[in-house]
């Protein structure tokens, strides 16, 4: 069993039948919801899911595991997803997979956040891994040149040579401020741009994070 594996099967316990349940995006929390779709057939688990993804929803449907829109099943009682870095604090930076926006809705309105990850993702501060700003497409350029006057290098990411189009249609910026002292107020300045939909600096929103390595998964909590 690798490590993803190990973290995500072992968040699954924070699912109860009867539970109203975000369901994040990753290959963290991929296992997390195939344990999930597990339980359901092998043990009789009952609950709702709501995704954070086009392709989280897909493999979701998959197992048969029942959806619901977010604005018909708020509040949720937990969410689970994978961060891209995890600070002892809880602080996360997120968005490597481009679904950050409705991660973070979806995170906002759950009662509980429970982060999966592998040891790569645990630091003691944020900032190695580039901050993903969704912004939107029209007048892009604009908007990276405000998201750079706050102190970074933003760089529209692309694949194969396309620019990356969120599922809500947008654009994402990497932004590489190095080593960020305050995430809190880096996310409100940013979120205070024109063109900015939102970052993916998570604080003061994940209640625990299963960390797993070569010792075994330790669980974090705030
Ligand atoms: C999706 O946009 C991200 O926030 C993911 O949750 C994050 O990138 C973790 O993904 P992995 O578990 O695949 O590393």
């Amino acid at each position: 069993m690798n490590f993803k594996q190990a973290a995500g099967i072992q968040a699954a316990e924070a699912v109860a039948s009867g539970m109203k349940v975000g369901l994040g995006t990753g290959s963290t929390v991929y296992y997390t919801i195939l344990e999930l779709g597990r339980r359901m057939k092998e043990e009789g688990l009952r609950f709702t899911g709501v995704p954070t993804s086009d392709a989280t929803e897909k493999l979701a449907l998959e197992l048969g595991i029942p959806l619901a829109e977010l604005s018909e099943l708020e509040p949720l009682d937990v969410t689970i997803d994978g961060a891209d870095e995890v600070t002892p604090e809880l602080a996360l930076i997120k968005g490597g997979g481009a679904a950050h926006f409705r991660e973070k809705m979806v995170a906002a309105v759950s009662k509980r956040l429970v982060i999966v990850a592998d040891e790569s993702k645990a630091v003691g501060k944020l900032g190695a891994f580039t901050v993903p700003v969704e912004i939107a497409a029209y007048g892009w350029r604009s908007t990276a040149r405000r998201v750079e006057a706050a102190g970074c290098r933003a760089v529209r990411r692309e694949r194969d040579g396309q620019p990356v189009v969120t599922d809500n249609g947008n654009y994402v910026l990497d932004c590489d401020f190095g080593l960020i002292e305050e995430p809190g107020a880096l996310d409100r300045e940013l979120k205070g741009l024109l063109g900015v939909l939102e970052t993916g600096l998570f604080v003061g929103m994940a209640d625990a994070a299963y960390i797993a390595g070569p010792e075994g998964v330790r669980v974090l909590r705030r």
